[in-house]
């Protein structure tokens, strides 16, 4: 029988974790044996398919429409597939997850909201944008001067500046294995 893909979709503000969950989850993944995943980060995304787009409400939506394309793809084709992108606009994430249901059928759209206050994100500033964006040299930055709209219902609802990274991978595992989208056994090898 042909694996069930599945489209893991991380939402958060800049700096709220998105990567590193996504990161550590992969790893966890591979160690259970689970080698064919791909992970789609808005950063890297914005290096080839979404290069050019900047940052207003239109290229935001284009990016995550083009995110979404493939991770249906993918999730059609059995291939588990982790995103993390602010995606901060709740219209176009409803209209991925359609997109992805249609691919791979009820439960196959997981949302993932990475949570975590902005002062949080703003303190720990690892790539210095928050800093840059209060002295106006970025404008339209999430969180600060552009808008970020929260999952209303989303499947995990992750508080990453209490929880440890760790702890939410566990969270994110546990609901893979509730639905059934991990294949047989993979479970046992969980260390
Ligand atoms: S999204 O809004 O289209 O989903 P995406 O996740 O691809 O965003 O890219 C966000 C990353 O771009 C941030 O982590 C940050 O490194 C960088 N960035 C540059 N300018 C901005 C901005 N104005 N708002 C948010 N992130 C920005």
């Amino acid at each position: 029988m042909e694996r069930k893909g599945f489209t893991l979709w991380f939402t958060g503000l800049s700096g709220s974790g998105k990567t590193t969950l996504s990161s550590l989850l992969h790893h966890r993944l591979q160690e259970m044996g689970i080698t064919s995943v791909e992970v789609l980060d808005g950063d890297v995304v914005r290096t080839h398919l979404s290069k050019g787009l900047g940052f207003s409400k239109q290229d935001r939506d284009t990016n995550i429409r083009r995110i979404g394309w493939v991770a249906q793809l993918l999730t059609k084709h059995g291939i588990p597939n982790l995103v993390a992108a602010i995606s901060p606009y709740r219209e176009v994430r409803e209209e991925v997850r359609e997109m992805v249901e249609g691919a791979g059928g009820k439960d196959s759209f997981i949302e993932v909201f990475v949570d975590c206050p902005v002062d949080v994100c703003e303190r720990r500033d690892a790539k210095g944008l928050y800093a840059k964006a209060r002295r106006g040299e970025i404008k339209n930055f999430t969180g600060i001067d552009d808008p970020y709209e929260p999952p209303l219902n989303p499947e995990l609802h992750l508080k990453t500046d209490s929880a440890t990274p760790e702890e939410c991978v566990e969270r994110i595992l546990e609901h893979l294995i509730a639905k059934g989208l991990l294949p047989q056994g993979a479970e046992k090898k969980r260390v």
